[in-house]
C-alpha cells in the first residue's frame, strides 16, 4: 500500500482537469501529482458508459503503476460513469468531481433552481440530479448539454466571440427557468468562467468544484494518514504529467493556465494498461 509520501493520481480526457489539479497545488502544495490526460480519446462526453469505464479502468491501472495513494477523477463524465466502480474495484482514496459541486450548489442557492451545464453523457447520466436532491430534495435542476464547448476549450478560444455566440445558445433555455446558480459541470468549463458570467449575468452564481474537490482531498488524506509530511521541492520534482497523444500541444496549454512552466509531458500508449478483470489492481 502505497505511503503518505507517495502521489496522488489526477485525471481527465484532456486538459480539463488541469483545473482541478492546480487548485490541489495550491491548497496542498506539499502533494506530488501523477496527471493524466487522455488526450488520445478525447472527448469522453460523446462516449457510451462502457467505453468511459474501460478508458477509466486502462487510466486507473497506470497511476497504480507510479503508486499513487489516491486518485481523483478530475472529469465529470468519467465521474459520472465510473466513479463508483473504481472506488469499489481499489483500496486507496478515489474522489470525483460531482459529489463537491453539488454540496456547493445546493449550500449556494436562494431559489432552489439550480442549472447544470455538462457534456451530453454527464448531463444524459442524470447524476447530478441524483447528488443534488440528496443534499435536498426540493431543488429543481435544469441540465444542459454544451458538447461544443470542450473543443473550444481544448483549441484555446477561451475569451472569443465566437465561444461567447456558442455559451449564449446553450443558455437561452435556462434563462427562462429563474436559476440562481450554475454548475460548471465539466472541468473544461472553468476555463470559459469569463464568458459564462457574462452571458449568464451577475445574478447567477457560478459553481465550479475545484475548490471542493481539493479540500475533500486534503480532508481524506489527513483522516487516512496520508497526508505528506514534507515538502518534495520544487514543481518539477513534484509535478509529472502523462499524455496519450500530442505532448507539446497539452504543454503549452498547461503553461498558458498553471503558475509554472512545465518541463515534460510524457506520451503513453494508454491501451497497453488495458485491466484484465476487476481484480487487476487489487494488488495496489
Ligand atoms: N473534462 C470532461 C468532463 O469534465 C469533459 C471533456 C470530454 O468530453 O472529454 O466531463
Amino acid at each position: 500500500m502505497a505511503g503518505s509520501n507517495a502521489p496522488v493520481g489526477v485525471f481527465d480526457s484532456g486538459v480539463g482537469g488541469l483545473t482541478v489539479a492546480r487548485e490541489i497545488m495550491r491548497q496542498l502544495p506539499e502533494e506530488r501529482i501523477v496527471y493524466f490526460g487522455d488526450t488520445a480519446r478525447l472527448p469522453y462526453g460523446t462516449k457510451s458508459r462502457n467505453t468511459v469505464i474501460r478508458f477509466s479502468r486502462q487510466i486507473v491501472r497506470f497511476l497504480m503503476t507510479k503508486e499513487v495513494k489516491a486518485i481523483v477523477i478530475a472529469c465529470n463524465t468519467a465521474t459520472a460513469f465510473a466513479l463508483e466502480e473504481i472506488q469499489r474495484e481499489l483500496r486507496i482514496p478515489v474522489i470525483g468531481v460531482i459529489d463537491a459541486a453539488a454540496r456547493v450548489a445546493v449550500s449556494v442557492t436562494g431559489n432552489n433552481r439550480i442549472g447544470v451545464v455538462g457534456t451530453t453523457a454527464t448531463i444524459g447520466s442524470g447524476m447530478y440530479e441524483k447528488a443534488l436532491k440528496q443534499y435536498n430534495e426540493k431543488v429543481k435542476v435544469y441540465g444542459k448539454a454544451c458538447p461544443l464547448l470542450v473543443s473550444l476549450a481544448e483549441e484555446g478560444w477561451l475569451h472569443d466571440t465566437i465561444t461567447e455566440e456558442v455559451v449564449s445558445r446553450y443558455l437561452k433555455d435556462l434563462r427562462y427557468k429563474s436559476i440562481d446558480t450554475l454548475i460548471l459541470g465539466c472541468t473544461h468549463y472553468p476555463l470559459l468562467r469569463s464568458t459564462f458570467r457574462k452571458i449568464a449575468g451577475e445574478d447567477v452564481t457560478l459553481v465550479n468544484p475545484a475548490y471542493e474537490v481539493a479540500m475533500e482531498l486534503g480532508e481524506l488524506l489527513k483522516t487516512r494518514g496520508l497526508s505528506c509530511g514534507r515538502d518534495v521541492g520544487g514543481a518539477g520534482e513534484k509535478y509529472e504529467f502523462f499524455v496519450s497523444d500530442a505532448a507539446e500541444k497539452f504543454c503549452e496549454f498547461a503553461n498558458s493556465i498553471l503558475p509554472f512552466d512545465i518541463e515534460q509531458v510524457k506520451q503513453i500508449n494508454i491501451e497497453d494498461f488495458e485491466a484484465e478483470g476487476r481484480d487487476a489492481f487489487r494488488e495496489g
